[in-house]
């Protein structure tokens, strides 16, 4: 099982690079939402449905935008029913909506759920199909159609998913979460707005930073990483380490929230290509079985995971120690690896996150292991694979005490 699941992942490894991700072209600073907009003015676009939740839209941060788009002679529908993890319906509903507002292009304002309902939304559209059958990746499916012109303004700094290949979505009913992975669901132009993010509680500015870092950590071990993706990861996860902290304690840094929304999208960079791990494996069942948000699912099992795997990856760890400032001059690798993993529990520690998953239960395990293993083995770099034993110790220790 083991030996075909890495060929599995080596051909991924091989295959990678030779092939062309999209990269958004990206506005980045104060006010960089406004520039975004009237760069869509200028595209000649006529009728744009925004896509965003019901909270991120009654907090008006979509405002300022939509007004821009207006006031370039654009008429704008707004579609603000995604709700986090998105399952089939509110795609279904939202596909409905477009077809209906006859949209010539979509913006999505918000953090990964909508973003990721977007271009779940447009692929089905495109592709006249249940997102069900989107799950996946594309190079195991039918040739597909791109959706229409896509534009993303992420309003918190964790998934990335204004820059990857990757979109979520849940079958509510199985309590399944799949990733449709699909080069054609990413943005043509994104925003990263400092600005619209400085009214994210620290409640979830600590586990959406924490999803961005876990991107960088799985990214940076993953044996399908390559250069490329290495300094990607490498600066993602300095920049987390030093910019998060600040970020969750004053929300209104608008130096601190801009390096944040730079290094998630590095991060996003770095995963779409050298994948996540057990950590994104397990998030992902804790998410579809009892809806523990993703960032939060990550933070809480990443240090498990980091130790279980530090034995065939202490030397990468030990690089982002030192890139990160951590530890000793003269420290071993594995006393860097070890530090590096401390900091990750103290930073939870001080973001007032769990070590613990208060809806895990006992019963569920073996169907947490299950659907783990079937989502990693084949698909991710994990540098060291978990045998059942361990799996099951790990969500051990992951009950409430
Ligand atoms: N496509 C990808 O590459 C990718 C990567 C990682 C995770 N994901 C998926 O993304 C989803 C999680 O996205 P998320 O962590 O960004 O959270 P989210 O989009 O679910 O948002 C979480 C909460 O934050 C609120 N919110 C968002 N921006 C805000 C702001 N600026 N101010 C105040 N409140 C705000 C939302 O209303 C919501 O209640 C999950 O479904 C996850 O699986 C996707
Ligand atoms: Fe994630």
């Amino acid at each position: 099982m083991n030996i075909i699941s890495r060929i599995r992942v080596t051909i991924f490894g091989l295959v990678g690079p030779l092939l062309n991700f999209p990269k958004p072209f990206s506005f980045v600073g104060p006010d960089a939402s406004l520039s975004l907009a009237r760069e869509i003015v200028g595209l000649g676009v006529k009728r744009v449905m925004v896509i965003t939740d019901g909270p991120v839209f009654k907090l008006g941060i979509v405002n300022p935008v939509i007004a821009e788009l207006q006031k370039g002679g654009i008429t704008v529908e707004v579609y603000s029913e995604i709700e986090p993890d998105p399952g089939y319906e509110l795609v279904l509903k939202g596909v409905e909506q477009l077809n209906k507002f006859k949209a010539d292009a979509v913006l999505a304002v918000g953090g990964g759920s909508s973003i990721d309902g977007a271009k779940s939304i447009l692929l089905c559209q495109a592709n006249n199909c249940h997102p069900s059958k989107l799950a996946g990746v594309w190079l195991y499916s039918a040739p597909r159609k791109r959706g229409l012109p896509f534009f993303a303004i992420p309003t918190t700094a964790g998934t990335g998913s204004e820059v990857t290949i990757a979109a979520v979505v849940s079958d509510k009913q199985l309590q399944i979460k799949h990733a449709i992975i699909d080069p054609k669901v990413v943005p043509s132009m994104v925003a990263l707005d400092p600005k619209l993010m400085t009214g994210l509680p620290p409640f979830i500015t600590a586990p959406t930073g924490m999803d961005a870092l876990t991107h960088a950590v799985e990214a940076y071990i993953s044996t399908i990483a390559t250069d490329e993706t290495d300094a990607l990861a490498r600066m993602a996860t300095a920049s987390i380490l030093r910019n998060l902290p600040i970020a969750y304690a004053e929300g209104s840094n608008l130096e601190a929230r801009e390096r944040m929304a730079v290094a998630s999208c590095m991060a996003g960079l770095a995963f779409t290509r050298a994948g996540v791990g057990y950590v994104h494996a397990i998030a992902h069942q804790l998410g579809g079985l009892y809806h523990v948000p993703h960032g939060l699912a990550n933070a809480i099992v990443m240090p498990q995971i980091l130790d279980l795997s530090k034995s065939h990856c202490a030397h990468r760890l030990a690089d982002l120690a030192r890139v990160s400032g951590i530890g000793n001059a003269g420290a071993s690798e594995t006393e860097l690896a070890d530090a590096f993993i401390a900091q990750i529990r103290k930073m939870n520690a001080d973001m007032q996150i769990p070590q613990v998953v208060k809806e895990l239960q006992r019963n569920d395990f073996d169907k947490i292991i299950d659907r783990a293993f079937a989502e990693a083995h084949g698909t991710y770099g994990v540098p060291r694979y978990m045998t059942r034993a361990d799996a099951t110790a790990l969500l051990e220790r992951l009950m409430p005490k």
